[in-house]
């Protein structure tokens, strides 16, 4: 893309069953071992503990393009994020960042007090998004990561600052 986008049309709000198309084309060109569609579909019908939000551009609200995608799951007191993913055009501009906090925002009124996920070794982009919400490393999981025998490494968020969340919030989140 030549030009950066602009983002004042770009919106977080919760993932519905209409979106899974561009979802599964968003999360098999993220990952080399992407969720199906399947996944997110059960996470959508079946799962209540599950927080699923997308990131999109309304700027045709006929025709919202996907920009972005976080699925966590509320267990007990704990947030596990399960997948997070934003398209490559529109990376490094705050997507990411604004989907992770609203995904822990949405949970706050659940009761959560921590936030964990794993994230390959080699995924600086990833680390660094973690680490600038306040994110640390707290352990390693030698080969987690079956197709290549990376190792994971556990990254947890505790306590949560809601407040400090709250505010690196910059998209409109409805
Ligand atoms: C990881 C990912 C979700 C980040 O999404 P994003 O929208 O580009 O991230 P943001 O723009 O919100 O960036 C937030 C911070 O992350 C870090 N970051 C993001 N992309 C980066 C990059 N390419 N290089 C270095 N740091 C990066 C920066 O610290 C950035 O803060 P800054 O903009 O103030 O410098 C995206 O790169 C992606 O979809 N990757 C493929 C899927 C994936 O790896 N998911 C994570 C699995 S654990």
């Amino acid at each position: 893309m030549s030009s950066k986008p602009k983002t004042e049309s770009f919106f977080i709000r919760k993932m519905t069953l209409a979106d899974l198309p561009q979802v599964e084309a968003l999360e098999n060109a993220a990952f080399s071992q992407p969720w199906p569609k399947g996944s997110f579909e059960y996470e959508l019908r079946e799962d209540s503990s599950s927080v699923c939000l997308v990131a999109v551009d309304g700027v045709k609200p006929e025709a919202e393009r996907l920009l972005g995608v976080v699925v966590a799951w509320r267990i007990v007191d704990s947030l596990e994020i399960g997948t997070i993913a934003v398209d490559e055009d529109y990376r490094h501009l705050g997507i990411g960042r604004n989907l992770l906090a609203a995904a822990i925002l949405d949970s706050q009124q659940h009761g959560i007090v921590e936030a964990l996920l794993e994230v390959r070794k080699s995924n600086q982009a990833a680390i660094r998004l973690y680490l600038g919400l306040g994110f640390e490393m707290v352990g390693i999981r030698p080969g987690y990561y079956q197709d290549n025998n990376e190792d994971a490494i556990l990254l947890t968020l505790k306590p949560i600052d809601f407040n400090q969340i709250r505010n690196l919030i910059s998209l409109k989140y409805v």
